[in-house]
C-alpha cells in the first residue's frame, strides 16, 4: 500500500479472528423513511457484505447507527415525536428480511440488556441498537455512552463512511478506547475510490460540478485544481460562473459574493493550461414550480424574468464530447432541478454520458448526486457511488475525517 494511501495503518475486519468475539459494527443506516417505509435502501444494501462476513465468521454481532437528527428535550432524552419518527424499527425489519436472521432491536444501548443478550446470542441472531442519537452523548462524543458500549465490545469495526466526518461517541470515542479496531468492506471501498481521485487520478481527469451553490464546492475545487484537466460546470452554480463572464442570467440563482471567486478561478485554471466549460444553452421557466412555459435558450444568455432549471441539449452534447476521452471522472451535484421530471433531462443525459466512456473510472459523490444517478437508471453502470454526502465532500476537500483518523494504530 502506498505511503499516501488513507488506508495506511488501518486494519480491516479481515485482519481479526471474529469467532465468538463480540463485534460492534458502526454503520450508516441513515436511510429515508416515509410513513414507516424505507424509500431508498442503498445504505442498507451497502452494509450487507460486512454484516454477512461478520456473521459467517462466527461473530456475536452488535450493529448500530444513527437515523436523522432527533430532537432531544431539556433532560437530554428524545421527544415523543422524535422517538416515533426516528426509530430504527423499519431498518431492523428490513435487515431481518434481507439477512434472513432474527434482528433484536435493543432500545437502551447503555443498559445491561446488550451484555445479557450477547451471552446467549444464537448463530441466526444479531443485535441492532436503537438510534444512537436518542442518547445525548452520541453527537457530543460523551464518555458515558462510549464506555457503556465498550463493556460489551471486543472488536470495533467502523463501516459508516457517511458518518466518518462526525466526531461522535461511536465514531471517535469508541475507537480511542477499544484496542482491536478496524474498517469494514464499504469503508475500504469508499476510501480506495476517493483516494484514487485524490492521490493519482489517471489523466484526462474531468470533474463535473453542479448543485445550487459554488460556496459548497470551493474546498473541493481548491483541492482538485492541480489534478483536474477539465471542470464541467452545470446546475445552479453555473449561473454564478456565467455572471462572472458578464453573461446575462435573468432571475437565475446567483451567489453574488462568489462572482469574483468564480472569475478568478477562470484565470487560475487557464494559467494552468486547463479549462472550465460552462453551459452554452439552458432550459428556462418563469416560475421554478411550474414547467408550463419551459423553453430552451439558443445562447448562454438567459432573458430577464426567466430562470435556468436545467442545462440545454447543446450543453449536454458539449459535455458528452469532453467526457468521451476521460480516464477519470468525478461528478458532484445535479445539472438542474432534477427532482421535477421536466427539468431532469440534462442531469440524466450526463449520467448516461458517464456510462458511455470506454475504460474510465467514474465516481459519483453522495447526497443529491447519488439520488440523481439512481433516478436516471444508470446507477449500476458507474464505477462507484459514494454513500457519503458531507463525508465524501470533506474527504475530497483534503480534510482528515475524524472517524478514519481514530482507527489508526
Ligand atoms: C448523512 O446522511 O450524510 C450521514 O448519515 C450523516 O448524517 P448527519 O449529517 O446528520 O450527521
Amino acid at each position: 500500500m502506498s505511503a499516501k494511501s488513507t488506508l495506511a495503518g488501518i486494519r480491516s475486519i479481515e485482519d481479526f479472528d471474529l469467532k465468538d468475539q463480540r463485534v460492534f459494527l458502526r454503520l450508516d443506516l441513515n436511510v429515508p423513511i416515509k410513513n414507516g417505509t424505507i424509500t431508498d435502501t442503498t445504505r442498507i444494501d451497502a452494509a450487507l457484505p460486512t454484516i454477512r462476513y461478520a456473521l459467517e465468521h462466527g461473530a456475536k454481532l452488535v450493529v448500530a447507527s444513527h437515523l436523522g437528527r432527533p430532537e432531544l428535550n431539556s433532560e437530554g432524552t428524545p421527544t415523543d415525536e422524535s422517538l416515533a419518527k426516528y426509530s430504527l424499527e423499519p431498518v431492523a425489519k428490513k435487515l431481518q428480511e434481507l439477512l434472513n436472521i432474527e434482528v433484536i432491536l435493543v432500545e437502551e444501548p447503555e443498559s445491561e440488556a446488550p451484555s445479557a443478550l450477547l451471552r446467549s446470542l444464537k448463530k441466526n441472531q444479531m443485535i441492532l441498537l436503537e438510534n444512537l442519537r436518542f442518547n445525548k452523548d452520541e453527537t457530543k462524543n460523551g464518555e458515558e455512552l462510549a464506555d457503556a458500549i465498550c463493556t460489551y465490545t471486543d472488536i470495533y469495526i467502523n463501516d459508516a463512511f457517511g458518518a466518518s466526518h462526525r466526531a461522535h461517541a461511536t465514531i471517535v470515542g469508541m475507537p480511542t478506547k477499544v484496542k482491536q479496531k478496524g474498517i469494514g468492506f464499504l469503508m475500504k471501498k469508499e476510501i480506495e475510490m476517493l483516494d484514487k481521485i485524490m492521490v493519482a487520478p489517471e489523466s484526462p481527469f474531468i470533474t463535473i460540478l453542479g448543485g445550487a451553490k459554488v460556496s459548497d464546492k470551493i474546498g473541493v475545487i481548491e483541492n482538485l485544481i492541480d489534478k483536474v484537466d477539465v471542470f464541467l460546470i452545470g446546475g445552479a452554480m453555473a449561473y454564478t460562473f456565467l455572471a462572472a463572464q458578464k453573461v446575462a442570467v435573468g432571475s437565475s440563482l446567483v451567489e453574488k459574493d462568489k462572482v469574483k471567486y468564480a472569475g478568478d478561478l477562470f484565470e487560475r485554471v487557464k494559467a494552468r493550461d486547463k479549462k472550465i466549460v460552462l453551459p452554452v444553452d439552458h432550459k428556462i421557466v418563469t416560475k421554478i414550480d411550474s414547467a408550463s412555459d419551459l423553453k430552451t435558450t439558443a445562447t448562454p444568455a438567459i432573458p430577464s424574468g426567466w430562470l435556468g432549471v436545467d442545462i440545454g441539449p447543446k450543453t449536454v452534447e458539449l459535455f458528452r464530447r469532453e467526457l468521451q476521452n476521460a480516464k477519470t471522472v468525478f461528478w458532484n451535484g445535479p445539472m438542474g432541478v432534477f427532482e421535477t421530471r421536466a427539468f431532469a433531462d440534462g442531469t440524466f443525459a450526463v449520467a448516461k454520458a458517464l456510462t458511455e466512456i470506454p475504460h474510465a473510472t467514474t465516481v459519483v459523490g453522495g447526497g443529491d448526486s447519488a439520488a440523481a444517478i439512481k433516478a436516471s437508471g444508470y446507477a449500476d453502470q458507474v464505477t462507484h457511488i459514494s454513500t457519503g454526502g458531507g463525508a465524501s465532500l470533506e474527504f475530497l476537500q483534503g480534510d482528515k475525517l475524524p472517524g478514519i483518523e481514530a482507527l489508526r494504530k
